[in-house]
């Protein structure tokens, strides 16, 4: 049971985000993340298929745990959590859409990219959060800095996170967890090539933070 965005950042070293373009996708892909032991995926509203993506994983895989990512109104917020989505993702954050979806309940990891961004979120008693887009914004050298006036805010990067670099943000003592979609490219899932995604996700998951 996740009771805050710390528990999200708990349950595996990654969290992949993923974009699907075919609903029927969406079982095999999950079930190939989980055989190689990620636990939890976010599918991404940016496409047609999403809800009916998230639905699918949260009747047909109840082992993962399905998060909902690019949500950026409330409406999409009521949407995914009809569809079964078990934790929020957004990008940045409007007060209306904090105010929202922290009075559903729902867990929520909010993006935020500078410092009062950052001190907006823990004031709502967020100190778990995504630090969105992490390359562009400073990456590690950022979150190092950050760790200085706020130590009690720990980050799941995303945004230019791979499998080169997911170690290194690993070691920082504020990082939870790392976000990418580099687990789940678009031709490897066009292809339907799920071992290679199970391959994927097993590199990751062994990631030691
Ligand atoms: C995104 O917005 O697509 C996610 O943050 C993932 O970013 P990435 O594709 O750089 O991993």
């Amino acid at each position: 049971v996740l009771r805050g965005p710390a528990d999200v950042l708990a349950v595996n070293p990654v969290i992949p985000v993923v974009v699907i373009d075919d609903a029927r996708h969406a079982v095999p892909l999950a079930r190939a993340l989980l055989r190689g032991g990620i636990r939890i995926i976010e599918i991404t509203l940016r496409t047609s298929v999403a809800l009916s993506a998230i639905e699918r994983v949260a009747s047909e895989v109840p082992e993962m745990v399905i998060g909902a990512g690019t949500v950026i109104t409330p409406e999409q917020a009521v949407a995914v959590q009809r569809a079964g989505a078990r934790f929020i993702v957004t990008p940045g954050t409007t007060p209306r859409l904090l105010d929202f979806v922290l009075d559903s309940g729902v867990p929520l990891l909010a993006g935020a990219s500078t410092v009062t961004e950052m001190m907006q979120l823990a004031e709502k008693g967020l100190n778990a959060m995504k630090f969105f887009p992490a390359e562009v914004c400073g990456g590690r050298a950022y979150l190092s800095a950050v760790a200085g006036p706020f130590p009690e805010l720990r980050f799941c990067p995303t945004g230019g996170i791979s499998a080169a670099n997911a170690a290194d943000y690993l070691a920082l003592a504020n990082v939870g967890c790392v976000g990418g979609s580099w687990l789940t490219p678009k031709a490897t899932i066009l292809a339907e090539d799920w071992d290679k995604i199970e391959h994927f996700a097993r590199q990751a998951a062994l990631l030691n933070r």
